[in-house]
């Protein structure tokens, strides 16, 4: 299948790197409102550049793959999908729930494919959690927490300012990353709880940008509390306002028979740690055998153009996104209005990538 790239920025050329190692993905043109970005991606991988509009009208395309910035990605969805073609968008889904429902509702009418950003779960640090949270290694799980603690994006970032406006701050940043992949271990959450800070109204430039100023308009620590319809029980929290923790960036699952420390869930590996009760009397290694290892970003846009391709369920979903936004509307809901908020939303649990597949496959 055929994609046209639209937000040719800083991920983009990730994005351009990995369709290469996949059959059925051919990224052939892109486009931004900065024409010149969109040269420069052109050149560098030798693509057509268009504007928009071109893009989205041209008949060659069959997925618009949509890497601009979170304001405005159900704008280019809409369009994308109003112009007859299947959609991949980077996260988040959107930033108002009826939004991502307005998506979800337009690609059923017309029979068109949604997909979204993560697909750092398909990567082989978590099908290996899968595996063993499947195969019963530390039983049922009881409880866990997920941290992503750091101090924002401003110190690398050449055009930080959308990272703290509406749809940035650490949760829809990074938040579906970690509920993403906690969905994909533990199946679909059933409510949240959540009390949110932020430490400053203003962010200033490190290293890049130095002394300009970024508006906060967004909660920058997160700590929300989410109960799994399995019954799993975990805290969640993001920030951007932690200069040093403990390597707090990872997943900890705690169940009846054992616990298990899995990797960064925006990393595609990272070393996997578990305690077996009766077995083990500290923290112990595990092999990774899955395929997938290296920065993969895209393989969830290969995915969804296989499925469509092949007829069968793709993992990036917009249904999968679409809970995980109603997840983080919720967490901001439930500390603004200081309730539990019951998840109205619900989806099923990608599909594991089969262990054996070579570089390139996918089934
Ligand atoms: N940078 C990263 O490391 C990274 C990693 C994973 C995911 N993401 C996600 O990818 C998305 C893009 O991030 P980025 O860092 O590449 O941002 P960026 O600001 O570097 O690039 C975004 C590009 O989109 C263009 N754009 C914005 N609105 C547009 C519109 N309406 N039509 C056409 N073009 C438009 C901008 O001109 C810009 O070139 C975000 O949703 C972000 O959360 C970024």
């Amino acid at each position: 299948m055929k994609a046209g790239l639209i937000g040719c920025g800083n991920i983009s050329s990730a994005y351009m790197k990995n369709a290469k190692v996949f059959q059925h993905l051919q990224i052939t043109k892109c486009a931004d409102l900065r024409d010149g970005a969109a040269k420069e991606l052109a050149e560098q991988f030798q693509l057509q550049h268009t504007t928009v509009d071109g893009l989205l009208a041209d008949p060659e395309i069959d997925i618009i793959l949509n890497l601009t910035t979170p304001q405005a990605h159900v704008e280019i969805d809409m369009a994308a999908l109003n112009a007859g073609k299947h959609v991949y968008s980077e996260k988040p889904f959107a930033l108002e729930l009826e939004d991502g429902k307005k998506v979800i509702a337009l690609a059923e009418k017309k029979g068109l494919s949604v997909g979204c950003a993560p697909d750092t779960f398909l990567g082989g640090g978590h099908q290996t959690c899968r595996k063993l949270i499947d195969d019963g290694l530390i039983g049922k799980v009881v409880a866990g927490t997920a941290f992503m603690l750091c101090h924002g994006h401003e110190s690398w970032h050449p055009a930080p300012a959308f990272y703290y406006q509406q749809g940035g701050g650490p949760l829809f940043d990074m938040g579906p990353y970690y509920i993403t992949a906690l969905v994909n271990l533990l199946g679909p959450v059933r409510k949240v709880v959540a009390v949110n800070t932020r430490s400053t109204d203003l962010r200033t430039g490190i290293k890049v940008n130095v002394n300009k100023t970024f508006p906060v308009e967004v909660d920058t620590h997160i700590s929300a509390i989410l109960e799994f319809v399995s019954g799993a029980v975990i805290t969640l929290i993001t920030s951007f306002d932690v200069w040093m923790h403990s390597d707090y960036r990872d997943i900890e699952l705690y169940g009846t028979d054992g616990a298990l420390h899995l990797p960064d869930p925006n990393c595609f590996n990272g070393e996997i740690r578990f305690f077996k009760s009766g077995l083990s009397s500290s923290w112990a290694t595990t092999d990774n055998p899955f395929i997938y290892n290296d920065n993969m970003r895209g393989i969830g846009l290969a995915d969804m153009a296989a499925g469509i391709e092949l007829n069968r369920p793709y993992r990036c979903n917009g249904k999968l996104a679409c809970h995980v936004l109603d997840v983080m509307c919720s967490i901001i809901r439930a500390d603004r209005e200081e309730t539990t908020i019951t998840i109205e939303s619900t989806c099923e649990r990608p599909a594991p990538l089969r262990n054996g597949l070579k570089n390139g496959e996918l089934d």
